[in-house]
């Protein structure tokens, strides 16, 4: 189906039909239907320079990096270290070493949580998280605080989903040592006012993470702007591979944390009596890592900013206005998180009907949408719901998505209501 781009923008220039082209996952059917992928939120589909290189990396260039002097090795790591720096740049750091590759967002705070957090922070101290956080950007502090006897306080979240900033101030003080807080919110899609969140946190000498999974692939994110001291993002979210992922860390930081894994490449020397530790950020890449997944999110971040992330924030934002227009006028549906700044992810529940029942009868229209607690059950649970449909939107989608997700409902309301 040719997209109808022209309602979307003025200048019909025919980017969104390109977009679409390069993602060939979007081109099949599901239970016979056109596949309407709304769950971009969950994972994006990846475009096909990413498929290329990451297969390009495993027909050419297989083979181990930093360790071998043979060709393939040098080539391998090459393309690995390219792949770090172009990765940097995108998020606004020329800073090699202040850019490590981790598995995802995940493991990226999970590294943050036990090899900064946990040798600092005793009793007394503070960690302030918000009340609309991804369970990976909780249940690490509640490691450290368990561990440490360190108190984790919880900024309260609007019903809207928003976080104002006098709520966040009233959690802080000069005990609060580390502040951790999503950049946008995978269950609302709320985006975060981080600069200024970062900026009254350092006045009290607190350290600020920031979640970036749902906000760099919509948003242009620049960490020196945001003056952040840790960035953590996934790959996968960012249209390029599973398993891949990035820890932006400021580097007197990661100069001075102790290494979260140890092994093979984070050592520059090993005896049975003593072992001296790599330079960064090779220090916090123990063992082999997924060269061809770092290669591929290179690739991914080439075809973002070919595309541009202004064109991306500007289609999805239209996109997001047309979906809330069109699915308001649905009788029993409410959205939630309403919040005024918030990228393209749409959550909803529909009177009398459970949010699974609509996963799957949308599953049989073909239309992908994610149901439950996203992985966030206590900002679901502060909406007052316990589960929730969730519509979350990526660079390829359409209005024809759109309508065909507003037709799949009224179907689950003919089914359910
Ligand atoms: N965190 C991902 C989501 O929001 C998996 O769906």
């Amino acid at each position: 189906m040719t997209a109808p781009v022209s309602i979307l923008h003025e200048d019909n220039t025919g980017t969104h039909a390109r977009i679409r082209n390069d993602f060939p996952a979007l081109h099949q059917r599901v239970n016979g239907k056109r596949l309407v992928y709304l769950d971009s939120a969950a994972t994006a589909f990846k475009p096909r320079c990413v498929i290329e290189a990451v297969r390009d990396v495993w027909e050419r260039d297989c083979a181990n990096i930093h360790r071998g002097v043979h060709t393939l090795s040098q080539r391998a790591t090459q393309r690995y270290e390219d792949a770090r720096v172009k990765i940097g740049r995108f998020i606004g750091t020329d800073d090699r070493r202040e850019l490590v590759f981790v598995r995802g967002a995940t493991e990226a705070i999970n590294l943050v949580a036990h090899s900064y957090a946990l040798p600092r922070l005793g009793l007394g101290d503070e960690i302030v998280i918000t009340g609309l956080e991804h369970h990976a950007n909780i249940v690490p502090w509640q490691v450290v605080r368990d561990r440490t006897g360190a108190t984790l306080k919880v900024v309260p979240v609007s019903i809207s989903g928003e976080v104002a900033l006098s709520a966040v101030e009233q959690q802080l003080s000069s005990k609060t040592k580390i502040v951790a807080l999503a950049h946008v919110s995978n269950a609302l899609g709320t985006i975060l006012r981080v600069k200024e969140i970062v900026n009254r946190a350092h006045a009290l000498g607190a350290v600020v993470l920031v979640d970036g999974a749902q906000a760099v692939p919509h948003l242009p994110v620049n960490v020196m702007d945001l003056g952040c001291d840790f960035y953590v993002f996934s790959g996968h979210k960012l249209y390029g591979p599973d398993g891949t992922g990035v820890l932006f860390a400021r580097r007197e930081l990661l100069e001075s944390m102790v290494p979260y894994q140890t092994g093979g490449d984070m050592i520059l020397s090993v005896t049975f009596e003593k072992t001296l530790y790599n330079e960064l950020p090779a220090r916090f890449e123990a063992g082999t890592p997924n060269i061809s997944g770092a290669v591929g999110l290179a690739a991914a971040i080439d075809f973002i900013s070919d595309v541009g992330l202004e064109w991306i924030f500007r289609h999805e934002q239209l996109l997001l206005k047309f979906a809330q227009e069109k699915l308001s006028k649905i009788e029993g549906l409410r959205f939630i998180g309403t919040a005024s700044d918030k990228v393209g992810v749409i959550s909803f529940v529909l009177e009398g009907v459970h949010a699974h029942d609509i996963g799957t009868i949308l599953d049989a229209e073909g239309i992908a949408i994610r149901t439950g607690h996203h992985c966030a059950q206590p900002v679901v649970e502060r909406m007052g719901v316990a589960a929730t449909a969730r519509a979350s939107l990526g660079m390829y989608n359409d209005e024809s998505d759109i309508v065909a997700l507003a037709e799949g409902i009224q179907r689950v309301k003919q089914m359910l209501g």
